[in-house]
């Protein structure tokens, strides 16, 4: 398929709903390049978010998450996939959206608590009533993922479903 218009394809959502990996597939499908905002993060950094987040605490980690949305949101024809708090920040969301197809993911508190639960790497659900996190943080977010172009519900589909249904989207909507 061809999505002619050079804008990239950002994906937000909170924790768990599949960006990075859906990202990965939707980005090999349209021959886009995949740029994993955390991922180049922890590159560029050559540590992890968790490690960011516990040596210089999350106000440092959320300058290196805006330097890297600024940087990224210059590119073209570019699958980007943020962490689940990086649409907070005003100046990020615009810089995306900016150039780029604002695609988010959603998933209910019990689907994102199945998902995530094993995970140790996630610093900000490092707690003892993970789930309660989980709908605290999501009701505060809610709103900015609201923002969004459009909108996938998560919760029954496998990541190859989501990227197929986002491909479908985006030949209406991708130029
Ligand atoms: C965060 C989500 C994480 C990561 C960091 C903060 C958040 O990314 O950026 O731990 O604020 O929701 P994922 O959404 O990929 O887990």
């Amino acid at each position: 398929m061809s999505i002619s218009d050079g804008k990239n394809i950002v994906l937000i959502g909170f924790m768990g709903t599949g960006k990075s990996t859906v990202g990965k597939i939707l980005a090999r499908s349209i021959g886009y390049r995949q740029i994993d905002i955390d991922q180049f993060i922890e590159e560029k950094e050559k540590r992890k978010i968790a490690d960011i987040f516990e040596k210089d605490g999350e106000a440092v980690f959320r300058k290196l998450e805006k330097e890297m949305i600024l940087w990224a949101s210059q590119e073209k024809s570019s699958v980007i996939t943020t962490g689940g708090g990086a649409v907070l920040d005003p100046e990020n969301t615009q810089a995306l959206a900016a150039n780029g197809h604002i695609v988010a993911l959603t998933a209910s508190p019990d689907t994102i608590y199945q998902r995530v639960r094993r995970s140790g790497h996630r610093p900000l659900l490092k707690t003892q009533d993970m789930l309660g996190e989980i709908r605290n943080l999501l009701q505060v977010r809610k709103p900015y993922y609201e923002k969004a172009d459009v909108s996938f519900v998560t919760d029954r589909l496998k990541p190859m479903d989501t990227a197929r249904q986002i491909e479908e989207w985006l030949k209406t909507h991708g130029r």
